[in-house]
């Protein structure tokens, strides 16, 4: 698959992490989550989901987090918490993640995480909280009329999502690196002023490319353009038919030119596993109508297993409620060994 992405430091550092995961998966310790504010989409699924099934079949130990307290970095209120978090638990069962050897958890039940949250506040300045570029444009979308002490504060406590299982290895998008740079930086001032206690750990930056909403803007929970994984085979036709495309008739990729053809020509290269300049050659004088016809298929095809394993799993939710409850006992108790070892590094007295 080709990517027009430039080669950064960190996808060079990424491409090393892959090596060593090849080699010796054991060694790495996975955390990632999602924000429990809506149905996960194929942007979701493309860029990460599939990476943490990835990761976890190659034997990896993997933590996945809902993050539910962070919701309320960029909004008043949680709304609708209880039907988002069980919907995050259908994604992740339909998608393949195995509750028999990766870790599902939700922040709010682990109060020994959230309480790391007070030494390492004081590890950082309140100068570098507000450098956070990503936080800043956060701060500009943002649906509140003030800006809460959380939205300054919440890379500190996703620092000790990370580091109260001591995960070593975070797979991001871009806008989380300045975050895993805060974690670092806990770490390793934690580990200066109070003994080793926690690793540095790495971000794993996916190879895989954005995909754009159905609006050819990015493809985001809130904006109402994107198709969610638990979507049925008609509603995902009726969205892709409305998608914005142009009034070309030639189908090609040249996301820069064309981001909306080229979005839905990559949608369709992503679900087939092929290179997207072979799906719109293919496609050709086709059209828009050919193109979406193209993808509407590919999608359905592709997603079809996972949306009959995730009905499945709705007709069984106390077993999907107990999966969290199950994780939640897991997370607890990691969460409390390393509590203790912080305390004991830091001379509190017990
Ligand atoms: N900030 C992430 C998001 O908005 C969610 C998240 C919370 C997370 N804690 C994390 C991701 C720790 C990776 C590691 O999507």
């Amino acid at each position: 698959m080709t990517t027009d992405l430039p080669v950064s430091p960190a996808v060079r550092r990424s491409a090393e992490l892959e090596a060593q995961l090849a080699g010796d998966p054991g060694r790495f310790r996975v955390l990632t989550g999602d924000r429990p504010t809506g149905a996960l989409h194929l942007g979701h699924y493309f860029g990460t989901l599939h990476n943490r099934v990835r990761l976890q079949d190659l034997g990896v130990d993997v933590f996945v987090l809902i993050a539910d307290y962070q919701v309320l970095t960029d909004r008043d209120v949680a709304e609708r918490l209880t039907e988002h978090v069980e919907g995050l638990l259908l994604d992740y069962l339909a998608i393949g993640i195995d509750p028999a050897r990766a870790t599902v958890f939700n922040h709010s039940a682990v109060p020994a995480l959230n309480q790391l949250l007070l030494p390492f506040l004081s590890l950082v300045s309140v100068a570098e909280l507000g450098r956070n570029p990503t936080v800043k444009d956060e701060i500009a979308h943002s649906r509140q009329s003030a800006v809460s002490g959380l939205m300054y504060t919440y890379p500190v406590h996703q620092a000790a999502d990370i580091l109260f299982c001591k995960g070593n290895l975070v797979p991001v998008g871009q806008d989380q690196l300045p975050h895993l740079e805060i974690t670092r930086t806990v770490a390793r001032r934690f580990n200066e002023r109070y003994g080793n206690v926690f690793p540095e750990p790495d971000a794993l930056l996916s190879a895989a490319p954005l995909l754009l909403g159905t609006d050819a803007t990015k493809m985001s929970k809130s904006r109402g353009n994107s198709i969610a994984l638990g979507a049925d085979a008609d509603e995902t036709a009726r969205l892709i038919k409305g998608a914005t495309t142009d009034a070309e008739r030639h189908i090609t990729y040249e996301p820069e030119r064309r981001p909306g053809v080229s979005s839905l020509v990559l949608l369709a290269a992503l679900c087939l596993d092929r290179d997207p300049h072979a799906v719109a050659e293919e496609i050709g004088n086709g059209g828009a109508a050919g193109l979406k016809r193209t993808v509407t298929e590919a999608v359905n095809a592709a997603m079809a297993p996972i949306r009959a394993r995730r009905a499945e799993y709705a007709q069984d939710m106390g077993y999907v409620r107990g999966v969290l409850r199950a994780g939640n006992e897991r997370a607890n108790a990691v969460a409390e060994a390393t509590l203790m070892e912080v305390r004991e590094a830091m001379g509190m007295f017990r």
